[in-house]
């Protein structure tokens, strides 16, 4: 048996053939353009995106036909199209683009908040999909005139991708779950939600479970069945193999994002970690988790070999000199803003206490440790609503980072255990993919145990009041 896993990220788009031994091998690795058209603005192609996809498709079918094919997603990024023609009618929006950041101001002043949260499970954050919706009806006039004819489609990527691929309208319930529209109580698309942010519930797509019969995709020349679909986080946490309320999981890609299964859903009561859904097999309840994700982990790390601060990967993976927080020296990864628990888009990113004799070797070490400490943040706020089973299983380009993991684990007071495989997305689609055709692949996986070393006293407080600093700049 073989499946075929291709996980649509934000960086680029990967197809993976796995076996039922769980022996994994890519086929391909489609980079695409990231699109900056202004000020905090992200956009990616929508045709570009399909474009690797069928690319994917086709050279995996042509290695060898798999029994079944599994795609995972972008979480929040969406577009509109038109029904008839399935042509797009306004890119991608990206999860990271914060053009409805004033939206989301507005409707939070308008005090629906609450409403949103005890709904959705999502705080009011130019992050999920619902303003980004909203803005596309206001901004682009092909979109107010096909919503006005009933022609509109408004979507999540994967919903895009399976209109165009397999002939049907549908989201997964993950997906679904990030938009702010989805009610996690019933799972479906909540009349007032829809009112709130001014969408047509009728311009969305039928939202179903994550895996079942979803159709057929084309995989060089030959019909497979597509029988997973789920947002890439979820598909990481069930790649991990966490399926027990506590089991959590940490990928650190583009951004760093936690995710706890928590089984029923747990009512947050405020803007703190997310409630969202885990996975939901066909013909079974959903199970939830709850999510907090640090928006730039690896763009951070890119962005600072961008500057020039480093060259070679191997350069910031150990360090002689104690850690650069303890020296006085703090990063704040706000380069994107701060998100759980924070919801605070306008921080940006600092270095604090630079001094004459500070080295491009000292920025990038208190780069690395920004990030472990925005995670112990985003953790606190988790546990107190789910205890976590340790270790947490991590993996993403920046668990590849011996000093990163080693101050993780410091940080977060908790063994980590880094994953040695560097597709556990891909993993977790094929493992559901499979499982919708009744067969089981196998995922027990070796990992490296990095457990905790006591951190002096005091270094939380000083990362946070580093955070703190940004935020009220940014509030200036
Ligand atoms: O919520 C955003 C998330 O889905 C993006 O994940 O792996 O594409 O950076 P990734």
């Amino acid at each position: 048996m073989t499946v075929l896993a291709i996980d649509q990220g934000t960086t680029s788009t990967r197809a993976l053939l796995v076996d039922a031994a769980g022996r994994t091998r890519i086929i391909a690795s489609l980079p695409h353009r990231q699109i900056y058209p202004g000020a905090g603005r992200v956009e990616h192609d929508p045709e570009e995106l399909l474009a690797n996809l069928r690319a994917c498709l086709n050279a995996a079918g042509a290695i060898a036909v798999p029994d079944a094919v599994g795609i995972d997603n972008q979480g929040e990024s969406c577009l509109a199209w038109e029904a008839d023609t399935g042509r797009a009618v306004s890119p991608v929006l990206v999860w990271q683009d914060d053009r409805t950041r004033a939206m989301a101001d507005a409707l939070r002043a308008d005090g629906v908040e609450t409403e949103v949260l005890a709904r959705s499970g999502l705080p009011l954050d130019p992050y999920f999909s619902a303003t980004k919706f909203a803005w596309i009806l206001r901004e682009i006039p092909a979109a107010r005139r096909l919503a006005a004819q009933g022609r509109l489609r408004l979507g999540t990527t994967d919903a895009f991708f399976r209109d165009r691929l397999t002939g049907h309208f549908q989201t997964d319930v993950t997906t679904a779950s990030r938009t702010a529209l989805m009610n996690l109580d019933n799972c479906d698309w909540d009349p007032e939600l829809c009112r709130i942010f001014g969408v047509p519930m009728a311009a969305l797509p039928r939202i179903g479970a994550s895996t079942g019969d979803f159709g057929t995709v084309t995989c060089a020349g030959h019909s497979v069945p597509l029988t997973a679909s789920i947002a890439d986080q979820q598909a990481a946490l069930y790649g991990h193999g966490c399926r027990r309320p506590g089991d959590a999981k940490m990928t650190f890609g583009t951004g760093g994002f936690a995710l706890v299964v928590t089984g029923r859903r747990i009512a947050t009561g405020g803007a703190g970690p997310l409630a969202t859904i885990a996975w939901q097999k066909a013909g079974a309840a959903p199970v939830h988790a709850l999510d907090g994700g640090v928006y730039c982990a690896s763009s951070a790390v890119n962005w600072a070999r961008g500057l020039g601060l480093f060259d070679d990967y191997a350069a910031i993976r150990t360090f002689e000199a104690p850690s650069a927080i303890s020296r006085g020296l703090v990063f704040v990864p706000a380069l994107a803003g701060l998100a759980c628990p924070h919801w605070d888009r306008r921080a940006r990113g600092a270095w604090m206490g630079l001094s004459l004799d500070t080295t491009p070797a000292d920025m990038m070490q208190a780069l690395l440790e920004g990030v472990a400490f925005r995670m112990a943040e985003v953790v606190d706020t988790m546990t107190a609503h789910q205890p976590l089973a340790d270790p947490v299983s991590i993996d993403g380009g920046m668990a590849a980072n011996d000093y990163f993991c080693q101050m993780l684990a410091d940080c977060l007071g908790r063994p980590v255990m880094v994953q040695d495989e560097p597709e556990m997305t891909a993993v977790g689609t094929a493992v559901l993919a499979a499982e919708a055709v009744g067969q089981a692949i196998a995922s027990h996986r070796p990992g490296l145990l990095v457990t905790p070393r006591p951190l002096p006293p005091g270094l939380h407080d000083r990362f946070r009041a580093a955070r703190a600093a940004v935020q009220a700049f940014g509030a200036a």
